[in-house]
């Protein structure tokens, strides 16, 4: 709804700005205004100014800015409407009446939301009773605890046509309201008796912000297509427009400032259970625009979790190239890419919480992960492919709207750009600034091609090192031998290439078996080190394949395994050592899968093809880099 700019004038005047901020933020006056620490970004000296006479907050550090209603909107996640109505009951002013045509439809809205809540209430009641015993069990059988349960208040749609419709009727709604509410469908044939939408599902009710249930998702029990069944598009229900689990996540993403943004209904559920709270998903769709800036009602920057696979990656570009547009200071998205085959519910079961802990700790900014789709979207072996890079970068931030964020990112990529291929005035400026401000992907590379190996595209500074000639003479057993060492030597690394060791076959039975169980190793130790894995060796009693692994002779030919060696050059050691090994295997598999995929045209078959062809481009790019480095 609409308010009129004198009503909006008269809770801006009614309520003192300063004391609303001052809920939240200690203020000092400093004459006619206050300042304090930005309740909108991290600060230690304050840059946050309130001034009273001209009714306008202002951060001279994150540049935030706004009125009364603003800050009431931004700190308390609530609507333009909501903070009016919130503030209009502090300034003692009765809500502005409507006009005739919105008190009918909000009528007829708060009689739809009765009769959806009573439609949850009897899914709840129904799945503990006898004749909800097999969802019961689907849903226990997933490992859901009662609490859980009820606290996203699932329930069972019945087998039998009917029980919805007599329960609702006796509540005193007619058939035309369960119509409209998505619940029962109209047959083309007049006279005829409308249907139940829902039959024999698991039923997750969807709240709106506010918490007030407006639609539902049902899961069949088990296999079955359609595997989920969700209520039409409503007065009270915008699939684009909403998110599964915003009224349980709003609190707990305010309090750790964060919110994770997964695929699914069972995601957000299963999270909440191990402790993520703050879990959102879209309703089936891609992410829409109004989506993320709901997600910015959460927290600043939302962790959005892709498959790992082709498929997740092209959904985590359109989620980018929606979010450019509307992107701010202050405001963006991160990525995580989960390992392949999981989602959030199967990874939190399996791999347990920490796993999780531990992925979105590595969550890529925006501009890192926008770097790494377009460095992999295409071979860059030659000046023109290049250029092309850099022409597609730039209409990227091209499409950035806000002036100063698409200032920073032309300069990240730039600096990006001239850090790979090399330029004119490289360590100018921007270099040095986007060095500081951002470590950028060579510090925390997600090693993660789409489902190939991990082959980071560009060798960090000093990786020299790792084409020194000592190794480039060295015999494959050798090299073997020196990827061990350092993984020994360095093991902080394990977890950040765990992806391509994981794919690894080392030609040499016993060293490989050495890498698997290090793998195996580091997945159970939190802080795995050199005398941890030696150690387990030791008590196994096979220490001798190890020391010979770390013995001088195997050190002498690569500086970067050495234990003393700069965590940098050990990583583009290892990865250099990596790709060596790895590159004939993913030949192979892409022989295999380009195979596969003309003697059975399945997008499966398409997809791995296509992932395993991009892995190897870059790959291949990479070598043609060191190449021109010479
Ligand atoms: P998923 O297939 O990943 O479902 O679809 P899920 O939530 O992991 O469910 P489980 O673990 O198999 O039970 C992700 C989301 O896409 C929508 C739903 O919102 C689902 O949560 N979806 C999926 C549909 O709307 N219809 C479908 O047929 C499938
Ligand atoms: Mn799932």
């Amino acid at each position: 709804m609409s308010f009129s700019p004198e009503f909006l004038d008269e809770i801006r005047a009614r309520v003192p700005l300063a004391e609303i901020v001052g809920k939240r933020v200690r203020l000092t006056r400093k004459g006619r205004e206050f300042s304090g620490l930005c309740p909108f970004h991290n600060e230690k000296t304050p840059s946050f100014t309130v001034s009273e006479d001209k009714g306008f907050f202002h951060c001279f550090g994150c540049g935030q800015h706004g009125d009364v209603i603003g800050f009431v909107m931004r700190t308390e996640a609530l609507s333009f409407p909501e903070a009016v109505e919130k503030l209009a009951g502090i300034a003692g002013l009765d809500m502005p009446s409507r006009d005739p045509r919105d008190r009918e439809r909000s009528a007829e809205n708060k009689t739809l939301h009765v009769l959806i809540e009573a439609a949850a209430a009897h899914f709840e009641s129904q799945l503990r009773m006898p004749a909800g015993k097999a969802a019961m069990e689907y849903v226990r059988g997933r490992g859901l605890d009662e609490a859980t349960i009820r606290q996203f208040r699932l329930g069972y749609a019945g087998d039998a046509e009917g029980g919805l419709r007599a329960a609702l009727k006796r509540a005193g709604f007619e058939d035309a309201q369960i119509v409209a509410a998505g619940l029962a469908k109209q047959p083309e044939q007049e006279g005829r008796a409308p249907f139940e939408y829902f039959r024999h599902r698991l039923m997750f009710p969807i709240a709106d912000r506010r918490g007030r249930i407006v639609a539902f998702g049902g899961r069949v029990l088990g296999d079955g297509q359609p595997k989920y069944l969700n209520s039409p598009d409503s007065e009270l229900f915008h699939k684009g427009r909403m998110l599964y689990g915003f009224a349980q996540a709003r609190a707990a993403a305010r309090e750790a400032g964060d919110v994770i943004v997964v695929e699914g209904y069972m995601d957000v559920i299963a999270l909440a259970q191990a402790g993520f709270r703050a879990a959102v998903a879209p309703l089936g769709t891609a992410l829409t625009e109004d989506q993320i800036v709901e997600l910015w009602r959460l927290a600043p920057e939302p962790v959005l979790c892709f498959d790992g696979d082709a498929a997740g990656q092209r959904a985590a570009a359109r989620a980018i190239e929606r979010a450019l547009p509307l992107l701010k200071p202050g405001h963006s998205l991160r990525f995580v890419s989960l390992p392949a085959g999981e989602d959030p519910d199967t990874l939190v079961r399996r791999r347990g919480r920490e796993a999780m802990a531990v992925l979105l700790k590595q969550a890529e900014p925006m501009a890192v992960a926008l770097w790494r789709l377009e460095i992999q979207a295409k071979p860059l072996d030659t000046p023109e492919r290049r250029a092309d890079l850099h022409a597609r970068l730039r209409r990227r931030v091209g499409q950035i709207l806000d002036p100063t964020v698409r200032e920073f990112y032309r300069r990240h990529f730039s600096a990006e750009l001239r850090g790979a291929f090399g330029g004119g005035q490289a360590q100018a400026g921007p270099r040095s600034w986007a060095q500081r401000a951002d470590p950028g992907p060579r510090a925390r590379w997600s090693p993660r091609g789409p489902g190939g190996p991990a082959m980071p595209l560009f060798e960090p500074p000093g990786s020299r090192v790792a084409r020194g000639p000592a190794l480039e003479q060295t015999t494959e057993l050798r090299r073997q031998q020196i990827l061990i060492a350092t993984l020994v030597n360095h093991p902080k690394l394990i977890e950040e290439l765990r992806e391509s060791l994981a794919q690894l076959t080392l030609p040499d039975r016993d060293l490989d078996n050495l890498r698997a169980e290090i793998l195996h190793l580091s997945a159970s130790h939190q802080d795995l080190d050199g005398g941890v894995i030696e150690r387990h060796f030791s008590a196994k009693g096979e220490s001798a394949v190890l020391e010979m692994v770390l013995n001088v002779q195997v050190m002498k030919h690569a500086d970067f395994a050495q234990r003393e060696a700069a965590p940098e050059a050990a990583r583009s050691g290892l990865t250099h050592l990596i790709n060596w090994f790895g590159r004939p295997q993913l030949e192979a598999q892409l022989a295999e899968a380009e195979r596969l995929a003309a003697a059975e045209t399945t997008e499966s078959n398409w997809a791995r093809a296509d992932a395993l062809r991009r892995s190897l481009q870059a790959l291949n790019a990479r070598a043609a880099d060191l190449e021109a480095e010479g």
